[in-house]
């Protein structure tokens, strides 16, 4: 496994190591790895195929934080992420500083401006920008055919498609599966930063939503999922929307499929969760046969 620091050192190391023909599959992370990031490893492995390549980015990013705590507060174990790196096999990993990242003076930034708008975008202002701006760079710089991302982000999926789509970047997006805890909270680099008292509570946000997901109708669904949520004394809710799967815009009711999704704080510590509510069907219209005679 090699480990580089610079645009320029990816590119010539991923010269080196790419079979002609053979694919590069990126996993792009904020390190501080955990068993989800290496689902994606796996994945980006099996998309590779033998004599392919993939690399995995750690880089805590700092144009998509929004709270100056929050970016201090990030976990950086980075000798432990490069331990798992080389046990998953990933071939290169890129490591950048900030300053090979973004020029002192730079002003340009990719900005989306309709599936960021609401949920994480509205209560973190920039903060998808920063993200497509750091993801399509790491695009550039590492040549990459497929990337793999959690659907864990899935506003941030939504949007990086949309970046790829309307910019023509020629990167397949690959998702995988949140991955769990066995008490159901979904994994995030972010959960090491719980005190043991939050932590035993914070499985609550995918109950409450798994349950409210199963109910018939919009109203319902909203009020419960915010009811077991707030019956928590550490949990504060950032958001809690129900939005439309394709356009990320509120419904008011559930004629297509739908997310159920909620931003929830635990102290100073975000989680986010959601749960895929589908359509329901319209009830039974009784036809009654009519009579020509
Ligand atoms: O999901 C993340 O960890 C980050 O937003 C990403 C995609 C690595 C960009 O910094």
């Amino acid at each position: 496994m090699r480990v580089v620091k610079t645009g320029a050192d990816l590119r010539q190391v991923l010269d080196e190591y790419t079979a002609a023909g053979c694919r590069r599959v990126l996993v792009p992370t904020m390190g501080a790895l955990h068993h989800g990031h290496l689902e994606l490893v796996r994945h980006a492995r099996m998309t590779a195929g033998p004599g392919g390549t993939v690399i995995v980015s750690i880089f805590v990013n700092p144009i998509q934080f929004d709270r100056a705590n929050d970016l201090d507060a990030y976990p950086r174990p980075v000798e432990s992420d490069l331990e798992k790196c080389l046990a998953a096999a990933v071939d290169v990993v890129f490591l950048p500083e900030v300053a090979a990242m973004y020029h002192a003076d730079r002003s340009v930034t990719v900005a989306e401006s309709l599936l960021s708008k609401g949920l994480c975008g509205a209560s973190r202002p920039g903060h998808f920008d920063g993200v497509c701006t750091v993801v399509l760079k790491l695009f550039l710089l590492s040549g990459c055919d497929a990337a793999v991302f959690g659907e864990k982000d899935f506003q941030q999926l939504a949007i990086i498609r949309r970046m790829v789509r309307d910019l023509d970047v020629p990167v397949e997006i690959l998702e995988c599966p949140t991955v769990r805890e066995s008490d159901g909270l979904a994994m995030s680099s972010r959960n090491v930063r719980l005190n043991a008292r939050q932590r035993a509570d914070a499985p609550r946000i995918h109950r409450a939503l798994a349950a409210a997901g199963k109910l018939a109708h919009a109203d319902e669904i909203l009020a419960a999922a915010r009811a077991e949520i707030e019956a928590s004394p550490f949990a504060r809710i950032d958001y809690l929307e129900l939005v439309d799967a394709q356009t990320l815009q509120p419904v008011t009711d559930l004629h297509q499929p739908a997310v159920l999704a909620a931003a929830v704080f635990y102290g100073e510590v975000r989680l986010i969760d959601h749960v895929a509510v589908p359509a329901r069907k319209p009830p039974h219209t009784t036809t009654h046969a009519m009579s020509c005679d």
